[in-house]
């Protein structure tokens, strides 16, 4: 029997916890260990090796992903798909573990679909947008950067009586804006989930401003395009000097929390123990209230992950 592992998609950290164990843990049951590097199109070209535990030494600390990824353009023609499907016939790969989002969850739904492949899916994105899971790996390495950078920010904003406008990822999902803002205490989030009512800003920071407020820190999720015109409200409108901070791929990278290991260890168990018992699995692996559990691949893509009413109450109280 031989499993093989492949990153596809937006990094995270942690994916190499996952791949570590993926390789120690298929060995520990006699089950050969493929490493596909480059993503889906590493698995059009066949870059596939059969993995030793040395390829897996010294990688729990790292960001990113050593057997690297790719968002594959490709994949969506179906002559390549049917490649990738002979590349794991030639290596005789007969269970296949995926960790990314849900665009990548979207191409091996349709793979599965057309080639009756054996695979399961561990949500991994900073992103945290992948419906079915309160959990995405990487999520809180990607949290912990963010805190760092807004604890620093916090510090200059302060000795200058500014304001900071600080732009976080987050494409269609606010989840790393909102937890930074409540976790930040910061003054204003803006986040695809709840319309933007700039005039409600400008009166609440007004107010304020008005009562001994000398400092403010807005979050803006990417995904709004919101950034400049928060920061034109602030500065033009509220005269506040006003700077604009993009975090970008800083939050990508970095190394992995100490949860984020554990849960790229348990998620790729979980993933491996399911493939043992099947033979043309499409499910992803989804971990909620403290305990895994695994979904069709087919709800995790028809639905979105959003904001939950909790956090989005804890928002409100910012107000
Ligand atoms: O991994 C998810 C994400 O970080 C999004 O928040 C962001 O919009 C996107 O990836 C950027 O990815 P890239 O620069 O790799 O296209």
């Amino acid at each position: 029997m031989a499993y093989a592992i492949m990153c596809s998609g937006g990094d995270a950290p942690g994916m190499n916890a996952a791949i570590k164990k993926f390789v120690d843990y298929t060995k520990k049951l006699g089950i050969e260990a493929y490493l596909i590097y480059d993503g889906l199109e590493g698995l059009i070209d066949g870059k596939i090796k059969q993995a030793s535990h040395d390829d897996v030494a010294g990688i729990l600390h790292r960001g990113g992903a050593v057997i690297r990824s790719s968002r594959s353009k490709r994949f969506y023609e179906y002559k390549y798909r049917k490649q990738a499907y002979e590349n794991l016939k030639k290596f005789a790969i007969d269970g296949l573990v995926v960790l990314g989002g849900d665009g990548s969850f979207r191409a091996m739904d349709r793979f599965w679909e057309e080639f009756n492949i054996n695979f399961v899916g561990i949500p991994t994105t900073i992103d945290n947008d992948i419906y079915g899971t309160e959990y995405c790996l990487g999520v809180d390495t990607a949290l912990n950067t963010i805190r760092d950078a807004l604890d620093k920010i916090y510090d200059t904003a302060s000795t200058f009586n500014r304001a900071f406008v600080v732009e976080v990822m987050g494409r269609e999902c606010g989840y790393l804006a909102a937890i930074s803002a409540i976790s930040s205490g910061a003054e204003i989030c803006v986040i695809p989930e709840v319309e933007c009512n700039i005039p409600l800003i400008e009166k609440q920071m007004r107010y304020e401003l008005e009562n001994g407020r000398r400092y403010i820190l807005a979050i803006v999720a990417e995904g709004t395009k919101k950034t400049q015109e928060i920061a034109d409200c602030l500065e033009n409108k509220l005269g506040m000097d006003t700077r604009v901070t993009i975090l970008g791929h800083i939050q990508r990278g970095g190394t992995p929390s100490t949860f984020d290991r554990m849960m790229g260890f348990e998620f790729t168990i979980q993933a491996l123990k399911h493939l043992q018992n099947s033979t043309n699995s499409n499910k992803v692996v989804v971990w909620n209230r403290g305990e895994f559990g695994l979904l069709d691949i087919e709800t995790v893509v028809s639905n979105k992950n959003r904001v939950n009413e909790y956090h989005l109450s804890m928002l409100n109280q910012l107000d």
